[in-house]
């Protein structure tokens, strides 16, 4: 079972028990969508011909809008046609992917520590998941040597996500540069998950894979309205990047979903063209504040952290060592509900994730 629905159950139980529980652990995001995107969903609603089927490959006008987007965002020219693919939300494209390309035998890299869907896709199309070291040390970016040569052989994707969830790490557009040059090489997909570009503080600025050399025929990447817009429950996202891999793709996803409703993609295409980045700026500024708070609070209960420029978590080291009895501990003593990091891979033992989605009171 995914383990997010594991610690969800338990959590609900004590709720219903009477116990106040304060939720740390899951990154859905508090506060609502703009103003326009709701109306834009009612509106479009309301006509009587948007309710039947909405296309496998989502509105052209949808697809579009996502290629303004990259356009506007990374300066990243993308064909709408055959560049660009709706998701009902990036988790599903991602896994999706994963049975796309990979069969028994085959491997996916996916990143220790990172987003248990990579690997969970992995073993759900009977494959193998390498857990490619993201040390420390290497500011949470994967130590592609650590691969064998066996592995890397049988490997038929590359994951990597920045700004990241679980360390809040991010990186630069060299990095990208790297990874595509690597996957080329080994004749490897790059699957960037990036649901997290536009969530930054103190100006910091994510890019994107496919700005890097070469990408749109090596990567695909995954946006997600979930964090960028306030919009988790709306299931919205999109896969960009190399025509095959979404070909690919699309043979899963039109043989297993038949696309959204279409007020969905509408109000996705205000999202996209209308919220001004001010607004994404003062919402970042609340995330901001809540991370600061708990940061400050670190060192007075056994924790330490770096200061995370992007994404919705912090990423907390134990004083032992033991991330799961500490996690296990401040749900039973202190009702508080956190992350094991080990939800995130085997190097994440030592470690609590933060969710800074949940308002101060
Ligand atoms: C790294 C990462 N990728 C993908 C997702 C899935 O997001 P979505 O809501 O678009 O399915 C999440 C959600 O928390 C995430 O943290």
């Amino acid at each position: 079972m995914y383990p997010f629905a594991a610690l969800t159950q338990r959590v609900r139980e004590m709720t219903m028990r009477g116990l106040d529980v304060i939720n740390l652990d899951v990154g859905s995001p508090d506060m609502p969508p703009p103003t326009q995107v709701i109306e834009a969903l009612a509106h479009s609603s309301s006509v009587s011909d948007h309710h039947g089927y909405a296309g496998y490959k989502g509105t052209p006008e949808f697809r579009e809008a996502v290629a303004r987007y990259y356009q506007r965002r990374f300066g990243v020219k993308v064909d709408p046609e055959k560049e660009v693919l709706p998701l009902l939300g990036s988790k599903e494209g991602i896994v999706n992917l994963i049975l796309g390309f990979v069969d028994s035998g085959d491997t996916v890299l996916v990143p220790d520590v990172g987003y248990p869907s990579y690997s969970m896709g992995a073993y759900l199309a009977d494959g193998d998941a390498f857990f490619v070291p993201t040390p420390e040390h290497l500011g949470y970016t994967p130590n592609l040597d650590a691969i064998p040569a066996d592995v890397l052989e049988r490997s038929k994707i590359l994951w990597v996500n920045y700004p990241n969830n679980p360390t809040g790490a991010t990186v630069d557009t060299a990095f990208y540069a790297r990874m595509v040059e690597f996957c080329a090489r080994h004749g490897i997909l790059l699957a960037s998950d990036n649901p997290y570009c536009d969530v930054t503080f103190e100006g910091y600025r994510a890019g994107s894979a496919l700005e890097a050399p070469g990408a749109l025929e090596h990567a695909v990447e995954f946006i997600s309205f979930s964090k960028t817009y306030n919009m988790a429950g709306w299931r919205l996202g999109a896969a960009v990047g190399s025509q095959s891999a979404l070909k690919t793709l699309l043979n899963i996803k039109s043989n297993m979903d038949s696309g959204h409703f279409r007020a969905i993609y509408d109000a996705g295409i205000i999202a996209m063209d209308t919220v001004a980045q001010d607004w994404i700026d003062e919402r970042n500024r609340v995330y901001q504040r809540r991370r600061d708070l708990i940061l400050q609070a670190l060192p007075s209960i056994g924790l330490s952290a770096h200061t995370p420029k992007g994404s919705l978590y912090i990423w907390a080291k134990t004083e032992n060592g033991d991330g799961v009895a500490y996690a296990e501990s401040a749900l039973v003593d202190a009702n508080v509900s956190l992350a094991p990091g080990e939800f995130y891979g085997p190097g994440g033992k030592a470690y609590v994730r933060f969710s800074i989605a949940t308002p101060r009171n």
